[in-house]
């Protein structure tokens, strides 16, 4: 600052003063000068053009979020092999695990379908079984994928509440590895069915479907992929699927469907694709095994 501008502002200053006693009231020139520097700097920020960053970070990859941030995932008890791995029901599943990963004959079949002829015979219970006693195994990685379209549940027995899910892949709205969702069995990844669609035979017998399945068993030779699927003579799907996948464990449960129909449905399935029958809720059965099992394994 010279000192012309220390006299200037010196005069501005007095006569400012003069001013404010002059009048005797209100602002003078100084304080009106002051409150306008200070309206002129204060920024309103609303106004402001909002910037987004040119780039979004990245999407973590779910192997890469540490273990110990992942909550504990309750599951349902009636997971049997998760639950009661000493059991005699987990035993069986153990049993039909080994059935299927080392056939008689030809290569182990690795997308395979649960179906039954009606409702309610237990096709969702067994598939996640399945896929979990597969995947608690040393190699081998399951992927279990709810194609019950109309009425999804796997994703409840292992704790989730309501999840998009294959209804969106198929429908092109989603990508697969933004849908696949973890479970407590390390090897063991979830597809759920996502919310029910308006089309669920149409999308399940589509191109895509297929594709889908040929791609996750073509790109990986240590990976199984259960499928919940729907009740053969209820749905129009099951036997559409019933194509695209190698193999199909048929769930019979007692006392329910009439032999005929079960017959037919076999037929209708391609008897060639079935790997294997699960009798379900034949307690008598096995009883008298049961006594043995105890007495071997406690
Ligand atoms: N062996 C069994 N013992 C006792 N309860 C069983 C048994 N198998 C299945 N259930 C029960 O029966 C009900 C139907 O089973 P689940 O949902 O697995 O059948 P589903 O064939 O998938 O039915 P949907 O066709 O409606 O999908 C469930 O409450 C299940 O817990
Ligand atoms: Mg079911």
């Amino acid at each position: 600052m010279t000192k012309d501008d220390v006299e200037r502002s010196r005069c501005a200053f007095f006569e400012a003063a003069m001013n404010l006693r002059k009048k005797g009231r209100g602002m003078g020139k100084i304080a009106e000068a002051l409150e306008k520097h200070k309206k002129e700097k204060v920024i309103e920020t609303e106004k402001l053009p909002f910037q987004k960053p040119e780039k979004l970070p990245p999407k973590r990859a779910a192997a890469e979020i540490p273990k110990d941030l992942v909550p504990e995932i309750e599951y349902d008890p009636k997971l049997v092999v998760l639950s009661a791995p000493e059991s005699v029901d987990a035993e069986n599943f153990k049993v039909l695990r080994a059935q299927i990963l080392f056939p008689k004959d030809g290569p182990a079949p690795r997308t395979i379908m649960i179906t039954s002829t009606f409702p309610g015979e237990g096709k969702t219970l067994i598939s996640a079984n399945l896929a979990a006693s597969i995947a608690l195994g040393i190699n081998e990685h399951v992927l279990l994928v709810d194609c019950d379209l109309r009425r999804p549940s796997v994703h409840k027995l292992f704790g989730y509440g309501a999840c998009l899910g294959l209804c969106e892949y198929l429908a092109g709205k989603e990508r697969l590895e933004d849908l696949i969702m973890r479970t407590k069995v390390p090897k063991l990844s979830l597809l759920p069915a996502g919310p029910v669609p308006a089309n669920p035979s149409e999308l399940l017998s589509s191109n895509m479907m297929r594709s889908f399945l040929e791609e996750v068993r073509d790109r990986y030779d240590d990976r199984y992929v259960i499928i919940d699927g729907t009740p053969s003579q209820v749905t129009a799907e099951t036997n559409v699927l019933a194509q695209y996948v190698d193999g199909i464990i048929f769930v019979i449960r007692a006392e329910k469907s009439p032999r005929d129909t079960i017959q037919r449905s076999i037929e209708n399935l391609g008897r060639k694709k079935i790997r294997g029958i699960v009798f379900n809720g034949y307690n008598q059965s096995y009883r008298g095994y049961k006594k043995y099992y105890k007495k071997y394994y406690g």
